[in-house]
């Protein structure tokens, strides 16, 4: 009777540590995306459309563009700050040419931290926009470009 009921704790107690190892697995690891020429094609002509005319004004030039640098680039701090950040920029995420962009990511991770920095509203970085004013994104822009970001994973976990 006893080795039973020892028994029936055992196996409960093992289902209810499987329950609970399992809702705390990493569910997004199992569920990558098969990224196919396809679905990067159809990213890249919302991209195209849409979003490219607004990275362009106001994200290139420290993402990967020919940077048009203002006068004051001339003066040594000032040109230390933006040279350094061109480069960072452009390490982090180059948009150059269309989706998928270069840099270290893969495109859903490129996806995922657009959508957070124009959510967050951390890029362009403050120091750069304070100087150019008119570079920081309007609200429709945001929207855009978060609108997009949403449609581009959509096809990339979904398919067409
Ligand atoms: C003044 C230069 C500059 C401009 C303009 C700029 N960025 Fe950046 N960006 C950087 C630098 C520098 C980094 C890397 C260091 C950091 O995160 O501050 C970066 C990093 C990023 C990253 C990677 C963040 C991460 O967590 O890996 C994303 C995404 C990004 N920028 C998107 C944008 C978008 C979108 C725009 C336009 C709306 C933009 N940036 C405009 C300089 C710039």
């Amino acid at each position: 009777m006893k080795a039973s009921i020892h028994f029936v704790v055992s196996v409960l107690f093992i289902i209810g540590f499987k329950v609970y190892a399992h809702q705390n697995k990493k569910h997004t690891e199992s569920r990558k995306p098969h990224v196919t020429k396809e679905k990067l094609e159809s990213i890249n002509n919302l991209y195209s459309q849409a979003i490219q005319p607004i990275f362009k004004n106001k994200c290139l030039d420290c993402h990967g563009g020919p940077s048009q640098f203002p006068w004051y680039h001339r003066l040594p701090i000032a040109k230390q700050l933006m040279d350094d950040d061109v480069r960072e920029g452009k390490k982090h995420l180059d948009i150059s040419s269309g989706f998928p962009f270069k840099g270290h990511g893969s495109p859903l991770d490129d996806l995922k931290a657009i959508e957070k920095v124009v959510k967050e509203r951390t890029m362009p970085p403050m120091r750069y926009w304070l100087l150019h004013w008119n570079c920081r994104l309007t609200k429709k822009e945001r929207l855009a470009i978060v609108t997009w970001v949403q449609q581009s994973k959509k096809i990339l976990r979904e398919g067409l």
